[in-house]
């Protein structure tokens, strides 16, 4: 195992009923800015329960952070809550509301140009306090302290991190996310199946309580994920979800491990230039990248073919190529295309994505930095 520090300071307040525990959560005096997406919690009555719990406390609601939320309209928050004078920024959403807040509460403390947070990686040191009413299992980003922010106008989308940006504390409540749609239900289900492949699917350092947990979390989606697509209004179903999650990317299951994260690489960009869901882009560069790094991955592919598919059969090439079409089936069975193709896009774009990655200079990705532009390219290609 290798060496870690693990601290996660964000308080779960979890279950059916806990967003009126927001009064206790905020501080009494708090001008609170909520921050919101394009109106899903004001058709679904979230908003109504927070404006419930906050009870006397003078409060602005910020709406229209879009999905893979951009620059320009978070600087647009910015100005907001500086004209307003907040002290208290409270998300209310799914990823894209949460990330695109840690980015709003990190430039209101910032000095400079808040762009260069991603583009030039500088630190954020403070930002001003936070919390989250998550409304869409997928991101969990309401309990870590990264975020991912486009650039409309320079096609960009850049991830940053900070201890300063993990939420004060994020309200899970499995009943919110009975309104999602079935395509936002199967890209959740997805990307934190990704997730936990990022920090389990490198090579062995024998840490095996990690392993077995990632395994427990995968597995976990793989029978939850067509059940909350089946059952809308399964709590149990939901909550099960909803704190997966959450676990898949908190920091637990990656501490003390190799990490990959190529594939989230390679799909910003393809999100950033043809604005697929995250998600979407995930199930498509997935099953090319275990394919072309099939050799860097053999064991632990090995080990995930016969821990979550049960795969025991066959030589070992063979259970590799069974377990890379098992979680092929699966993004499907998700309802999720796993091609290119499948979203209108053809090899004519992949220069232009390499192109981004370069400026990006994600030219050396993944556990072991071997990832470069070549390796990209035959990613892309095998995905077409
Ligand atoms: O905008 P509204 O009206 O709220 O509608 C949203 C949005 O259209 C809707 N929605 C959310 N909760 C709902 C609901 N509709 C009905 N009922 C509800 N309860 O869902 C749509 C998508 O929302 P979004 O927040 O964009 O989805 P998600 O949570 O999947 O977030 C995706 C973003 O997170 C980033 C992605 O790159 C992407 O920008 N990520 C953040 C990470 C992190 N912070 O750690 C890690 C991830 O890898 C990911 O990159
Ligand atoms: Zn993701």
């Amino acid at each position: 195992m290798q060496n870690f520090i693990f601290h996660n300071p964000t308080r779960i307040l979890f279950g059916e009923g806990q967003i009126a525990a927001l009064d206790t959560e905020i501080p009494a005096n708090a001008r609170v800015m909520i921050t919101c997406g394009g109106g899903s919690i004001k058709t679904n009555g979230v908003l109504a329960q927070v404006q419930a719990a906050l009870g006397e406390r003078p409060y602005f609601v910020f709406s229209g952070i879009e999905p893979n939320p951009t620059y320009e309209t978070l600087m647009q928050a910015v100005e907001f809550a500086r004209e307003r004078d907040v002290d208290f920024l409270l998300a209310v959403g799914g990823g894209s509301v949460i990330d695109g807040t840690k980015f709003i509460a990190a430039a209101l403390k910032f000095d400079g140009e808040p762009w260069d947070i991603l583009a030039k990686q500088v630190e954020v040191r403070d930002a001003m306090p936070f919390g989250s009413v998550l409304t869409l299992p997928a991101t969990g980003s309401e309990m870590n302290n990264g975020g991912v922010i486009s650039h409309r106008a320079k096609g960009d989308k850049l991830p940053f991190r900070s201890n300063a940006t993990y939420p004060r504390f994020s309200v899970l409540d499995p009943v919110t996310t009975y309104s999602l749609p079935p395509r936002q239900i199967a890209n959740g289900v997805v990307d934190a199946f990704v997730h936990v492949v990022e920090q389990y699917l490198t090579y062995p350092v024998d840490a095996k309580v990690q392993d077995r947990f990632a395994e427990g979390l995968l597995i976990t989606l793989t029978e939850v994920g067509p059940q909350a697509l089946a059952e809308p209004h399964n709590y149990e179903v939901r909550a099960n979800l909803m704190w997966t999650a959450t676990l898949a990317l908190n920091g637990l299951i990656g501490a003390g491990v190799p990490q990959d994260w190529a594939t989230h690489m390679l799909g910003h960009e393809i999100t950033a230039l043809h604005g697929l869901d995250h998600a979407q882009t995930l199930a498509i560069v997935l099953p090319a990248m275990l394919s072309v790094r099939r050799q860097q991955k053999h064991a632990k592919l090995l080990q995930y073919a016969e821990r979550v598919w049960n795969i025991t059969e066959g030589g070992e090439d063979e259970r590799i190529s069974a377990a890379i079409t098992a979680t092929r089936v699966f993004f499907e069975r998700m309802s999720l295309g796993t091609r290119l193709r499948d979203y209108q896009i053809g090899g004519s774009s992949i220069g232009a994505l390499i192109n981004k990655l370069e400026e990006h200079g994600m030219t050396a990705l993944g556990e072991h930095g071997d990832v470069t532009l070549e390796v990209s390219r035959q990613v892309y290609q095998l995905a077409v």
